[in-house]
Parts: C-alpha cells; structure tokens; sequence
C-alpha cells in the first residue's frame, strides 16, 4: 500500500519456509502524497496486484492499478531487481491477475463483480483490446481478486469473495465463453484460532504436478499471513480443497522435501551500504536525511508533532505470534525538541523512545498516536506521554514485545535498557487494535522527527527480532 518500496516479493523453494528477496516497485512514483510531503497516502497505493515470468524474454513482469486510475507494469530480469517502469496502461486493472499463454499472448483478468479479461500488446506495456467476461450474480454478491490460470486447454478465473469465499469460472477461450461459478470454499474453518476465514490468493502448481491454493487469513493485529492448502482436480475440471474435518487443515505433507532458508528473525545490524528487502519506509523516504553504514543514520526529516507526517519511519513486519523487537540506538546527536525510537506502528500505534528537551533526554512511552478510521484516515490525536523517565549517556535499548495472535491477548508491553542487558517495562500494556479496515497489521517502525528545527540525528546500530 503506502509503504516503500512497494510491492515485496518473498522466495521459496517449498511453499512453507519463505524469505524477502526484493520490491517490485522500487518507489512509489505516483504524486506527491507518496512522498508524506504536504499530502499523505494512508492505505491508498499498491492494492492487490500480480507477477509472472515470461520465458519469452527471461523478464518478471508486475502489474498493478494505482488509485483507481492508471495500470502499472515493471519489469525485472530477476525477482530480486533491479525493477523498473516499463509502461503505463490508462485502464485500472483491478485486483489485477495475469496469465501469461502458451503463445506469449498476455492476459489480465480483473474487476469488482463485474471481471473483465484485457489483452496487451506483444511488450505487455499497453492494452489491445478488453472484455468483460463474467457478471457476479447476486447470490454470490461481490467477487474480485481474480488470478489467471491454464490447465488441460481451459482457463480459470479464480476470484474471492471477500473475506469468506473463493469462486472459480472457466472457459476454453481466454476472453469469452465463461459458465456459472464453482464455489471453491465459503466459510471454511480456518486453522488459526481467532483469525479470518482462508480466502483470496493464489493456486499454484509445482514441478511434478501438484497444486496447491496459498489463501490468506485476516490476523489482525498482526496483518494478514498466508495458509497452504492441496487442491485436487474433479473429474469435469474443477478445483476443490483437501480438508481436514470439513476445516483447512492445520498441518498437511510438505509439497516437496521441506528447504530451510535464512530465519526471519535475528540480529541485523545494518550492515554495508543498503538496507535488506524486508525494511520498507512509511512512504517514499527522503533518501538525503538518511544513509546505511554499518548502522543506519536517521536525519530529522520533517519538523512536525506527529508520527504520522515524519517522513522516513523505517518499517518491519513483526513475526508472530508473539514477536519482541529490540532497537539500539544511538541518539547522541539529536537536537532541542526531537523525538526518536521505536513504534508499534498501525492506525492506532504506541510508541518508546528518546524525547530531547533543551539538554535533558526522556524515554518515553506514548500512546494515543491514532489516525481516524477510513476516509483520508486524518491524524486523530498525536499522543499522550503516558510514562517517562530521565535517561543519561548516549544510547539506549528499546524493546517492545507484541502477542499479534488474532486469538491472543492482542496487548504489547514496552521496555528500556540502559546496557543492553537489563530491560526495565515502562508504562502498561496496550491493546493492539485488530481492526480489518487498515488492511495491513502492526510493524515495529524506527523514526526519528523533529518538533522545533531539522539538524539533529539518531544512529540505529542494530535491530534484533525474536
Ligand atoms: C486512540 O485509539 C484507541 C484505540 O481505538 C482508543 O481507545 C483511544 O481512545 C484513541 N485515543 C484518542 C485520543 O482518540
């Protein structure tokens, strides 16, 4: 959505354990608002969109709609970047899936309700001609988020009904000649206690021949994370859910010998001169207030009493259930008036961190740094101090452990050292809010702003998860 770089792209090699490898969109070149720079774009930006490989040319193509308005297309030759703008088409592909066919044609099949199939041209850069191919009929009520695919000669539109259901149409022809819609699942168990029915995403085939549906599960506060399920085909061609007691199993057969990559959790000290691909800044950074070194150095970027205008709040996914993530900070160089640490960011976020004020240094614990629901999602209070305390030296660890299990007690706790070693809690504990409308979950999310004048500075040494 509003983070940046857009897009993120994970690689594995057995649909199970997962790792960051790139962005297909390297920044979010699309107005202003993107840049938090007198506008903002809270939950508008990169919607549900779609990638394929084109053997043809040995390019990853991403495509997406942006705002409503204008499609997207980048192009890679690797999932890793370096990615870059290869065209604009003037028609929102929404909830966009491509097909890429057996003769290089491209196809994006797209809509709310209403699913139309585009063809593009050889390049895949603009449109040759669209079609609508399906009308949602009233007893489904709405579908989107289609993804594209061809089987045995037939291509399927695989599309959701959100947040409870999956549909599928097919048809031997890619732009007419679709039939009824197949319910794949609808108010199917989910494995996880307390999250969101499994739905949307995508069937994906493996080399010898299996599929497999990865569906996500509203989980807030953490966000939404994807669940694996087999897929066997009916006889006449249809897709249909292995269940586990009429519920999407909680376990099944790894698809294939199971390929550990590097954990997701650790110690990352920001070594040499670029940040690893699971960082993603609130907004397009001001990329001259900041430079990774060994560390990363974090200038004031916006003067400002709220969080969230400060340009350059460098964001992370919390890895669940329970996560806790430790900053090192170095904040000798702050000036009269900055506030730098570390956020348990979302629409309603709480914060631990280093209030400068003339010459004394606080560690903070603030709450109440809240946007408004929906609609702009406006600044609704710009925090409370709710616990404080005077801290000397130069640098300090920030803690903060969260429980974002959608079945658990949704409450993070935060914490100070002073050496690294023994952590203190500051303050009570703070009810994660598990809302749906924000789409995206609660990150840790490292900022630094000024409230008087720019010039000051915190040095981020290392960040640890668990
Ligand atoms: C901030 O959001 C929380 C969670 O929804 C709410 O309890 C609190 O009252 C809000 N604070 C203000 C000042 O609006």
């Amino acid at each position: 959505m509003h983070y940046s770089p857009g897009a993120p792209i994970l690689h594995s090699k057995d649909l199970v354990n997962w790792e960051y490898v790139g962005h297909a969109v390297p920044s979010l070149d699309w107005g202003n608002k993107y840049n938090l720079n007198g506008a903002r774009a809270y939950v508008n930006g990169i919607w549900a969109s779609t990638m394929r490989y084109r053997k043809s040319n040995g390019l990853y193509y991403w495509l997406g709609c942006i705002d409503f308005g204008t499609t997207y297309v980048y192009t890679s030759p690797s999932p890793s970047g370096p990615w870059k703008l290869g065209g604009k088409i003037n028609t929102c592909y929404y909830d966009a899936g491509m097909l890429i066919d057996d003769n290089d044609q491209i196809y994006v099949a797209y809509g709310n309700s209403k699913i139309s199939v585009a063809k593009l041209s050889s390049d895949g850069f603009s449109q040759v001609s669209t079609q609508q191919v399906f009308t949602t009929p009233s007893s489904i009520g709405t579908l989107e988020g289609s993804r594209f695919y061809k089987r045995n000669g037939q291509y399927y539109i695989f599309m959701t009904k959100p947040a409870n259901g999956q549909y599928v149409i097919k048809s031997s022809s890619p732009q007419s000649g679709y039939g009824s819609a197949f319910q794949v699942l609808l108010n199917l168990k989910s494995p996880v206690s307390g999250s969101g029915i499994p739905h949307q995403g995508s069937l994906v085939d493996t080399p010898s021949g299996d599929w497999y549906y990865m569906a996500f599960i509203d989980s807030y506060p953490g966000g939404r994370i994807p669940v694996l399920a087999p897929i066997t085909w009916t006889g006449d061609g249809w897709p249909t859910i292995q269940t586990v007691n009429n519920a999407w199993g909680a376990n099944y057969r790894y698809p294939t010998t199971p390929v550990n990559l590097g954990s997701t959790t650790g110690k990352d000290s920001f070594s040499g001169t670029s940040l690893g691909p699971q960082w993603e800044w609130n907004h397009n950074p001001d990329t001259t207030r900041f430079s990774v070194n060994n560390g990363i150095t974090l200038s004031a970027a916006t003067v400002t009493n709220d969080l969230y205008w400060a340009r350059n709040t460098l964001t992370k996914r919390i890895h669940g259930p329970q996560g806790t993530g430790t900053l090192e900070l170095d904040f000798s160089k702050m000036a009269d008036g900055d506030r730098a640490g570390l956020a348990l960011f979302r629409d309603k976020s709480a914060w631990i961190g280093i209030a400068r004020d003339g010459s004394t240094n606080k560690v903070q614990y603030v709450t109440n740094v809240n946007l408004s629901t929906g609609n702009g999602w406006p600044t609704q209070s710009t925090g409370t101090v709710s616990a404080s305390q005077t801290v000397s030296g130069s640098k300090v660890w920030l803690r903060i452990k969260a429980d974002i299990a959608p079945g658990g007690s949704k409450t993070a706790t935060f914490y100070w050292s002073s050496d690294g070693n023994t952590f203190s809690q500051l303050g009570g504990g703070f009810t994660m809010n598990s809302d749906w409308q924000f789409f995206m979950g609660y990150r840790y999310g490292i900022f630094e702003y000024a409230t008087k004048a720019l010039g000051g500075s915190v040095k981020a040494v290392s960040f640890t998860t668990a």
